[in-house]
């Protein structure tokens, strides 16, 4: 990895799960890292392991509470953290909640909070950061997922949330360019954090058997992916080779991924009727 020495790496969602895997990767690599998420108590656990990770001395670490569908708190708390900490070089949009089940057991209020997390979390810190950002140019990544270019059975409430963040991205590549800031969109497979825990919960057969193919990554494998594809300077970044074959394919040929999905939806629904 290229050193980030004295670089200032911002990353929401940095207290646990990729957030918190690239926080530790950046600090190693020489980064003053700040980090953003709600829980106090979370950004207290993790703080010292990403300071503990430090590949030299003098570098900086901040960790502040705040709430990133809150544009007002966002762009307050943002504002106080450049003022102390510096302009952030690389800005990584990774806080994210998820919710998995049908349709119809999926409150409004789900729809509510994806949208409002997921995208305008994404939306509220590049709204903030990129008046202080186009001073000297930088890298801003978004995570979205593997479910930003595929929709998948029980994800109705979360698939546009991260759909939008693809497409904000894309929209962001062409007009952030004058001002020297490169953006990649991140689109992980399932990954072993607690956010996966938490959708598993209520996650439906069939969404289990067709996400069962995609296979499962770690924390720290998508996060050095993340690292690697900006590096290369891609807009995509798609890790994992099973994931990476489902969003070629995809591009390619649509329906052939919608068949194999459907044929494993079936073949659950079969299961769970007994037949
Ligand atoms: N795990 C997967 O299978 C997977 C797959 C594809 C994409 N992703 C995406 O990857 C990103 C990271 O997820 P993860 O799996 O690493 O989950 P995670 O371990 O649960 O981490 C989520 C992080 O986001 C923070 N967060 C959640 N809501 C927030 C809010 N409103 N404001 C500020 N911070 C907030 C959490 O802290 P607080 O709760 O304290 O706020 C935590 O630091 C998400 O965007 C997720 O959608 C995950």
């Amino acid at each position: 990895m290229r050193s980030y020495a004295g670089r200032n790496v911002y990353i929401t969602g940095g207290s646990s799960g990729i957030g918190l895997a690239a926080a530790r990767q950046f600090s190693a690599a020489g980064a003053n890292v700040a980090i953003f998420s709600r829980s106090q108590q979370k950004l207290d656990a993790a703080l010292p392991t990403i300071e503990a990770a430090k590949g030299s001395a003098g570098q900086k670490f901040l960790a502040v509470q705040l709430d990133v569908g809150n544009h007002v708190d966002v762009e307050q708390k943002m504002d106080a953290a450049v003022r102390s900490f510096g302009v952030p070089d690389v800005l990584v949009n990774c806080a994210g909640v998820a919710w998995c089940h049908y349709l119809e057991q999926t409150p409004y209020e789900e729809f509510e909070r994806m949208m409002m997390t997921d995208f305008f979390g994404v939306r509220n810190t590049v709204a903030a950061l990129v008046p202080f950002m186009k001073e000297r140019g930088g890298h801003i990544v978004n995570v979205a997922s593997i479910l930003g270019v595929v929709g998948v059975f029980g994800y109705s409430a979360y698939c546009p949330s991260k759909f939008a963040v693809v497409g904000f991205s894309e929209v962001l590549r062409g007009e952030l360019k004058r001002y020297n800031i490169r953006v990649s969109v991140l689109c992980p497979p399932d990954t072993d954090t607690p956010q996966l825990v938490e959708e598993n919960r209520t996650k439906p057969p069939e969404t289990r058997a067709i996400s069962g193919n995609a296979g499962l990554m770690q924390p720290e494998q998508v996060a050095a992916a993340m690292i690697k594809g900006m590096e290369r300077g891609k807009l995509m970044i798609v890790p994992g080779f099973m994931n990476w074959l489902t969003w070629t394919m995809k591009r390619l040929w649509p329906g052939f991924v919608f068949s194999f999905m459907d044929s494993d939806a079936r073949k659950a629904q079969k299961r769970a009727a007994g037949k």
